[in-house]
């Protein structure tokens, strides 16, 4: 049988992480050939070696947020393999935990730089590839965070609002050309990024803080990177061709409430 991305180029940001990786492995594993960016040089290493090594795959390191690193690892995909057909813009930050009164200048410039700025160059320089072939998929990686308020989180929470900005109206723009762009909003998932955040509401007692957190969600758990990786698949592949500009909610129910 086919698998659903035979013949398809992905690139996906911020690979070595953990929802990174998960997709990587998913998309992989239904044929694409798979561009992993990162600027964790070794975690990137690490990663493309699970891969056995395989043609299939290629490491890129670069920072997002640096417009030529942006635009060296896009004509780096285009030269290797031609074209890119699904661009998974996922790298992203958490950034301090605190009340907005205790967030500072600081704080806010690291975390529009690389969760906007990071988001906006890889659509700035992955949408012409995509026009110009006249098809592809962009996935932007924004978060509940991106559809509510999020105490303790407020710059994480602008952020990913600004996602859904970026998202909506750049997929209003290349619609013309058969390019779509959606973007994905997980609820929190077993990850480092999670336990960063438990670890700074209480860090004696972080179980408790999942525990917590756990219950506001309908399902009663944190989501699984694989679990949102099967999202992005399908938002990846022809099997959504009539979708963009959409906003996914991955969330376990929090929605609903
Ligand atoms: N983990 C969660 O609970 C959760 C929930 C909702 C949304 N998200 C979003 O999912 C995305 C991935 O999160 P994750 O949990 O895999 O995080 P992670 O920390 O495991 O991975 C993030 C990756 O991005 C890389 N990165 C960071 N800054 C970079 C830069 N400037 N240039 C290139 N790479 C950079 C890191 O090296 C890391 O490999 C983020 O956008 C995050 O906001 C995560």
């Amino acid at each position: 049988m086919k698998r659903k991305l035979e013949g398809k180029v992905a690139v996906i940001t911020g690979a070595a992480g953990v929802l990174g990786t998960a997709i990587a492995e998913q998309l992989a594993s239904e044929g694409a050939k798979v561009a992993l960016v990162d600027f964790n040089q070794q975690a990137l290493d690490k990663l493309v070696s699970s891969f056995g090594d395989s043609e299939n795959i290629m490491g890129l390191v670069a920072d997002v947020s640096k417009e030529q690193a942006v635009q060296h690892y896009v004509k780096q995909v285009v030269e290797r393999w031609g074209k890119i057909d699904v661009f998974v813009n996922n790298a992203g930050i958490i950034g301090k935990t605190a009340l907005l009164t205790e967030q500072t200048t600081a704080d806010f410039d690291a975390m529009m730089n690389l969760n906007v700025r990071g988001v906006f160059l890889g659509l700035k320089y992955v949408l012409p590839v995509m026009i110009a072939q006249q098809s592809g998929s962009a996935i932007n990686t924004s978060s509940v965070s991106g559809l509510m308020g999020s105490s303790g989180n407020s710059l994480y929470s602008a952020a990913k609002h600004a996602v859904v900005g970026l998202t909506k109206t750049a997929a209003l723009e290349v619609a013309k050309d058969s390019v779509r762009v959606n973007s994905i909003h997980p609820a929190p998932l077993a990850s480092s990024m999670m336990e960063t955040i438990e670890q700074s509401i209480n860090k004696n007692d972080p179980a408790r803080v999942r525990q917590t957190i756990s219950s506001r969600i309908p399902l009663g758990r944190y989501g699984q990177a694989e679990e949102v990786a099967k999202l992005v698949e399908f938002l990846a592949s022809d099997d959504s061709s009539f979708i963009t500009g959409s906003q996914y909610r991955i969330d376990g129910g929090m929605g609903a409430r």
